[in-house]
């Protein structure tokens, strides 16, 4: 009778010893003797790996020469218990099938121990080592979470577009998607790009946020949120920006920005706790080999209030700080990396979340406060990370809006849609944005985050 496969992950957590077993697998070591060898196989499905005892006289020598790392392969036998250590429970092998050979004098993960950089440069094979198993494997976790979290709490998926003709941040960082040939689009009178006669009959761009019409399904529907792709042509080459990465925006009607904060603490806590009880081995795994502080840093997020501060009181701690920064602070600049971090990782040695931001260095649609000069903003600054939400009340009054839209010279025509929401039926409310790479970062303790992403899209990067 044909034995089924079973996934090495359910095969660890079985006892039926004495069973016969089938895994499927790439090997991932093979040491032993003329008699006895023994073969670390991983299937993708958890970070353990079931080792398969081989008696070696009862195989072909040929066979057994081709089984190197990485090689693919089906092995079956009996389940029984270890007398190893390392592991409690192995497959005595009867039978191997080998599917796909890997030249151990060209396989580039032949050793172990490579640094990251050399790994992003075989982003294709990356997958296969033990790091970044774990690390997709928790990207997926969470991912499930965001949805599982939303949907526990009646909120509704919106699938906002890709494609846009609209600049929701106002940053003018976009891609610009078109069908014109860039070696001679057509021109108007003016010797300008003719867009009439692009793909959409006007300018269009990737989405740098779906915010917009994620306020639009708001006002309808309550409770939404976005999750997808976003796009930004910022050439920051950091470690915590890249061009395209994944944005979690729910937006709520009748939420101020007190209830838009608990929301995002909420939220925050939630994911981590889901994967400190669900991703256990492969956070025990990143915290051995990345970072040991990454469990205690985790459990300790997970239940210590946030500090909430204005911007205004948080430029005085910054001004009275013992420390140099590189961008000096006063009242009216854009707050950096190193300030954000100086406040969470120094001074309050916990996630903040800073509110009532000057109105000059946010978003056109944020709530004005009432002092003419700050807006409702929000970000939540996080160890090691600085920001990972941002996010507002917005701007419901149609009038105040307008003047908004008018005073930051935006086209007050081309989002007649977005004011359409203040004209009709309009109600206080508020959203963010939380970059899901940055909180994989936060959640895996990796450092770059081009590691938390299968494929990064960074200035220059796009090979893979
Ligand atoms: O603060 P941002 O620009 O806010 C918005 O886009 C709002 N429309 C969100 C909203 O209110 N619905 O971006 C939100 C978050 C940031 O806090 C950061 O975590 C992440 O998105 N982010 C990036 N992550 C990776 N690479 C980049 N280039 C990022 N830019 C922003
Ligand atoms: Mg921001």
């Amino acid at each position: 009778m044909d034995i089924k496969r079973t996934s090495i992950k359910d095969l660890l957590q079985s006892n039926d010893f004495d069973k016969s077993v089938l895994i499927k697998g790439w090997v991932r070591t093979k040491r032993g003797n003329k008699n006895i060898a023994f073969i670390a196989v991983n299937d993708g499905s958890t970070i353990h790996n079931i080792q398969a005892v081989i008696d070696v006289p009862a195989f072909e020598e040929d066979l057994l020469k081709k089984i190197t790392t990485g090689a693919s392969l089906e092995i079956s036998g009996t389940l029984v218990q270890s007398s190893g250590q390392g592991q409690s429970i192995e497959i005595q092998a009867d039978n191997i099938v080998l599917y796909g050979e890997a030249d151990p004098d060209t396989y580039p993960l032949q050793k172990k121990g490579h640094s990251m950089e050399f790994l992003r440069e075989i982003a294709h094979l990356r997958f296969r080592t033990n790091t970044f198993g774990a690390v997709f494997r928790i990207r997926h976790a969470l991912s499930f979470a965001i949805h599982k979290y939303f949907n526990d709490k009646g909120f509704f998926n919106i699938h906002s577009p890709i494609i846009t003709s609209s600049d929701a941040e106002g940053a003018g960082e976009m891609f610009r998607v078109t069908t014109l040939d860039p070696a001679k689009p057509p021109l108007n009178d003016k010797k300008e790009v003719d867009f009439s006669q692009d793909f959409f009959a006007r300018p269009t761009n990737l989405t740098v946020s779906g915010q917009l019409e994620a306020e639009l399904g708001a006002l309808a529907l309550g409770g939404v949120y976005t999750f997808g792709p976003t796009f930004r042509a910022e050439n920051s080459n950091t470690p915590r920006h890249l061009a395209e990465f994944w944005m979690i925006e729910p937006e709520v009607a009748f939420n101020d920005i007190n209830d838009n904060m608990d929301l995002a603490e909420e939220f925050l806590k939630y994911l981590i706790k889901y994967a400190l009880d669900n991703c256990k081995d492969d956070i025990e795994f990143l915290n051995n080999m990345v970072d040991k502080e990454l469990i205690n840093r985790l459990k300790s997020v997970a239940e210590v209030d946030f500090v909430r501060l204005s911007y205004t009181d948080a430029i005085k701690v910054l001004e009275k700080a013992d420390q140099k920064f590189e961008f000096p602070v006063s009242w009216g600049v854009d707050l950096q990396s190193e300030h954000e971090r100086y406040l969470v990782e120094k001074h309050y040695k916990k996630p903040v979340i800073l509110s009532d931001y000057p109105k000059e260095i946010k978003a056109f649609y944020m709530k004005q406060n009432d002092d003419g000069k700050t807006v409702r903003a929000m970000d939540v600054l996080f160890p090691r990370i600085g920001e990972i939400i941002g996010g507002s009340q917005r701007e419901e009054v149609m009038e105040k809006l307008l003047t908004r839209i008018r005073e930051m010279n935006l086209p007050e025509e081309e989002l007649w849609w977005f004011l359409d929401t203040r004209r009709y039926g309009t109600v206080v409310h508020s959203g963010f944005g939380l970059g899901f790479e940055r909180l994989m970062l936060f959640v895996t303790g990796m450092t770059n985050i081009r590691d938390v992403i299968p494929f990064p899209r960074t200035p220059r990067n796009a090979e893979f």
